[in-house]
This record gives C-alpha cells, structure tokens and sequence, in this order.
C-alpha cells in the first residue's frame, strides 16, 4: 500500500471515529449546563455542595517513592488543604443520608508543585462516562408543570443505562460512615503511576482510616442530627490528628481502566503510599477550600491521567463549574 493511500485510510478512519454520536463527550459546559438544568444557576458547587475546610499534611513511605517520581511521594512533608464534603446538593442537606462523603485535598509541596483530587466514600461513580452523566442529569430535570422529574423519563434512562444504579446498590448495601474520620474515600478513576524503576502502572487509589471503619446503624440513621460530621470531625481533630493511609490498587491484565463504575477484583496487589495526617478543622462554615475547585488532576510525569473517558473530563468541567459559581448570575 503506498503511503498517499494509507493517510487517506487513517484520514477515513479518523472523520468516521469523529462523526461516530457513540464517541462524542459533551462540551465542559454542556456538562455544567446539565447539572443547571437540574439546580439552576449556580451559586455552589453542584456535587457535594456541603463540605468544611480542614489541613493538615502527607508524607509519603519509600514504596511511594518507589511508585511515582511526583515530588508529593519524596518522602518529606507536603502541606495539604483539604474539603471534607456530603454528596448533597444544598449546603444544609443531611449528613446522614445514604449519599457519599467527600475527601478532596491540595498537595503543595515545599518546591511549589500542587496537585488535587476529590475522593468519594464509594469506590464506584454513577456514570460510566460523561455523555451518560448528563443524560442522566437532563432525564432528572424537573418538569416545569409539577416542579419533579418525570418519572418515565427517569425510568428511561434507568433502563437504557443499567450501570448507573451500581453506586446506589453499593450505597444501599453500605451504611452512610459514622464520622467523616471512619470511611475508606476512594479516588476511583484509574491513574498511571510513573516509577523510579521508569515502569508505568496502572493504579486507583484509595485512603484508608486509621481509625477503622464505622458506619450508622440504620436507627442512628434516623435519629442522628442532620448536622453532625463537622462538629464530630473537630472534637477528634482536638483530641488527636486525624489519619488516613493512602493506598494504591493496581490492575491487572483485563482490567478494565476505563470505567469508574466498575471495581476491579479485591486481590489485586497493593501497596501503601503514604499518610494522610488532619490537623486542623475550620471553626465554621467557609474557609480557604471554598473558592478552589480540587481539579489539578495530573501531575506529570509521576501520576498521569489514564484513558477514563469520566476522568478526562473532570479538569475542564470544575473550572466552568468554579467560574460559574464564583460569579452568580
Ligand atoms: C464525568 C465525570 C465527572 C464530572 C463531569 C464531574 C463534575 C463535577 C463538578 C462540575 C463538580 C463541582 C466542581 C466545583 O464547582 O468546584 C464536581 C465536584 C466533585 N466531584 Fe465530580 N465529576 C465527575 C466525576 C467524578 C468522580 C469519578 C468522582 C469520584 C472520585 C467525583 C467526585 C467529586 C467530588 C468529591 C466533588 C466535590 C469536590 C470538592 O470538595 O470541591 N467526580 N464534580
């Protein structure tokens, strides 16, 4: 085959990839649009809206140091700001609904790199990928005759997209933590790990409490004050850090590294990476995470994004998201 006619093959191949509907992702503000559709304009964050500002740091073991060559994983201390969050859409929702809870934190290392994340209290997402994010977003609008989604429209989408009503099984099988201090918070979307030894691993992440896991009983569910992780959180940071170790996950051949809505199998190897200390509780409402959105996702060349269509399309969809709630209109 000549040359000329192989470029027009790929040239081909390429157009048909483009005009495939299966393939095209929204825009990031066709994703913040969906999620106004639903809310209206924004004037908070539209996922986890309630949340507390804490800090606290993070040092990484040697098998970190062994596992990326990002400078978060040199083994010195990293100062972090972090956001304890509730997978609600109003800042007064309930703390003790079956929701996830937030750890969302920005590393800053003594050399000025910065890097962040938002980890979720499930180690599944609802969508498989963003397309269906706002599908699922916009079947939820709520009719303007009754001010509630349609539920045909609801089931619609249900059906055709089984796999996001994977998170709420998990949740449903799983009590809401006891404290933001008990629950494993999972960073779900697959990340390669860039080593000293120069080998690339696919990985997921996960920070583990030190305190152990502890969930409400269903009775606690109901009778626990609507308002009760902030306070709980500052009475333990008071009496001792809070600490969290942070633990890698890596696939192994066939795993798919391109689907937050499915796990992979639970004796994949592991490896401890590092710990996460809190130290600090903000005394109220607002504080220093308020007007950051935890989208630096990729920090080469020691963590590097993988090819998850959903976490592709995290960065550009928070700073829409941020500029728009920044600025009310
Ligand atoms: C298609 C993929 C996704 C889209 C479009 C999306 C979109 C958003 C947006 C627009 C925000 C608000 C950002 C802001 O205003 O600062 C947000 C926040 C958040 N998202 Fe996502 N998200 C996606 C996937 C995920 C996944 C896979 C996780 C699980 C780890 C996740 C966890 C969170 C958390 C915890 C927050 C709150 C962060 C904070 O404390 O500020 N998101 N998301």
């Amino acid at each position: 085959m000549t040359r000329r006619r192989m470029m027009g093959l790929l040239a081909g191949a390429l157009a048909a990839l483009a005009a495939t509907p299966a393939l095209a992702e929204p825009s990031p503000d066709q994703v913040v649009d969906a999620f106004e559709a639903v809310l209206g304009p924004l004037r908070a964050r539209p996922s986890h809206t309630k949340g507390t500002c804490a800090a606290g740091y993070f040092v990484a073991t040697p098998e970190g140091a062994r596992y990326s060559v990002s400078p978060v994983f040199n083994g010195q201390r990293v100062n972090t700001l972090i956001r304890f969050g509730v997978g609600v859409t109003s800042p007064t929702g309930p703390d003790t609904g079956r929701t996830t809870r937030g750890l969302s934190i920005r590393f800053e290392t003594s050399g000025g790199d910065i890097w962040e994340m938002a980890n979720i209290s499930a180690p599944i997402f609802g969508s498989p990928t963003p397309q269906v994010l706002v599908d699922g977003l916009l079947a939820r609008r709520p009719d303007p005759a009754t001010g509630q989604p349609n539920p045909q429209a609801v089931a619609a989408f249900v059906a055709a997209n089984p796999a996001t009503t994977n998170q709420g099984r998990w949740l449903a099988a799983n009590n809401p933590p006891a404290s933001w201090a008990t629950t494993p918070y999972w960073g779900v979307n697959a990340f390669r790990f860039r080593g000293a030894d120069g080998e690339v691993r696919h990985a997921r992440w996960v920070f583990e409490p030190r305190a152990g896991v502890l969930r409400l009983t269903e009775e606690q569910m109901r009778t626990t004050p609507a308002d009760f992780l902030a306070d709980e959180l500052r009475r333990r940071v008071a009496s001792g850090p809070v600490e969290f170790d942070m633990v890698l996950q890596f696939a192994a051949a066939g795993d798919d590294v391109t689907n937050p809505t499915v796990a992979w199998p639970d004796d994949r190897p592991r490896a401890t990476v590092g710990r996460l200390t809190v130290t600090e509780v903000s005394a109220g409402p607002g504080g220093p995470c308020d007007p950051i959105s935890f989208m630096i996702l990729d920090q080469a060349p020691g963590v590097e994004m993988s090819d998850d269509p959903t976490l592709q399309a995290r960065a550009a969809a928070y700073a829409v998201s941020l500029t728009r709630r920044s600025q009310p209109r």
